[in-house]
C-alpha cells in the first residue's frame, strides 16, 4: 500500500510573514490527517525558516532544486548537504520550469536526482510532456525518455527512495488539469514502463500528479488507482485550498 503524498511547490512565492502564517495554519491540516504525508517545498532561503516553524509537527519539507556539486566555486547554487543540514527530507528535480528556463537536460536532472539520493534526500523527478507533444500523442515516448535517463544513470532500484512527479506542461498554472482519465493513463504507462525493469519497485514508487491540481479537482484524481497525491503549485499556497488537497488525499 503506497502512502498518498501530498507536496506543495511554493515556486518564487512567499515573505517571511507569509510562510509563517502558511506553515502554522498547516499544522492542524497535517496533525489530522496521518494517513497522508503532508510536505512543502520552499525556496531555499525561506528553509531554515521552515524548519523551525515546522519542528515537532507532522509536516515534512524539502527544497524547489539542488546542485549537482556538493560544494566549491559555483555560485548561487544550494548543495544537496546544505539543503540536508537544514532538515529537509526532499528535493523537486527536474520541475519543467528548471528544464525550461534553466536549460536542465534529462543528463542533469538524472544527476541531481543521484545527488540528492547520496545526501539522503528523497528527489522528486518531475517529468511531463509540452501541450505539442501532448497533442502529437507523444506523452509516453516523452515520459519513457526521461525516467530512462535517471534508470540508465541511477539504476531501477533506485526508485525505491524516490518520488514520481507527473506534472503535464500543459496543466501547470493554467487551469488546465488533466482529466482524472489522461492522468490515470499516463501513471499507469509510468508504472508499467518501471515494471517492465522491476516490478517490486514500480509497485511501490509513489507517483504523484501535478498541474493545477486544486481543491475541486483533487478528489478525483486522487481516487485513480495510479495517483499517489498531488504535487501542487498555486493552491499550495492558499491553506485552506491546500488542507482541503489533504483531505482528499486520505485513505
Ligand atoms: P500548479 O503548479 O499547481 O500551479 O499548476 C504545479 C507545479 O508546477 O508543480
Amino acid at each position: 500500500m503506497r502512502k498518498p503524498l501530498v507536496m506543495g511547490n511554493w515556486k518564487l512565492n512567499g515573505t517571511k510573514e507569509s510562510v509563517t502564517s502558511l506553515v502554522n495554519a498547516l499544522k492542524e491540516p497535517a496533525a489530522q490527517a496521518p494517513s497522508v504525508e503532508v510536505a512543502v517545498c520552499a525556496p531555499a532561503i525561506f528553509i531554515g525558516l521552515v524548519e523551525s516553524l515546522a519542528k515537532d509537527t507532522a509536516i515534512k519539507y524539502g527544497s524547489e532544486d539542488v546542485d549537482v556539486h556538493t560544494k566549491g566555486a559555483f555560485t548561487g547554487e544550494n548543495s544537496p548537504e546544505m539543503i540536508k543540514e537544514f532538515g529537509c527530507k526532499y528535493a523537486i528535480v527536474g520541475h519543467s520550469e528548471r528544464r525550461a528556463y534553466h536549460n536542465e537536460t534529462n543528463e542533469v536532472v538524472a544527476a541531481k536526482y543521484k545527488a540528492a539520493q547520496e545526501s539522503g534526500l528523497i528527489p522528486v523527478l518531475c517529468i511531463g510532456e509540452s501541450l505539442e507533444q501532448f497533442e502529437a500523442q507523444q506523452t509516453a515516448e516523452v515520459v519513457k525518455t526521461q525516467l530512462k535517463a535517471v534508470i540508465d544513470m541511477n539504476g531501477i532500484k533506485s526508485f525505491e527512495n524516490a518520488v514520481i512527479a507527473y506534472e503535464p506542461i500543459w496543466a501547470i498554472g493554467t487551469g488546465k488539469t488533466a482529466t482524472p482519465e489522461i492522468a490515470q493513463d499516463v501513471h499507469a504507462t509510468i508504472r508499467a514502463y518501471l515494471a517492465s525493469f522491476d516490478a517490486e519497485t514500480a509497485e511501490k514508487v509513489q507517483i504523484l500528479y501535478g498541474g493545477s491540481c486544486n481543491a475541486k479537482t483533487a478528489p478525483d484524481l486522487f481516487k485513480q488507482p495510479d495517483i499517489d497525491g498531488g504535487l501542487v503549485g498555486g493552491a499550495s499556497l492558499k491553506p485552506l485550498d491546500f488542507a482541503a488537497i489533504i483531505k482528499a488525499a486520505e485513505v
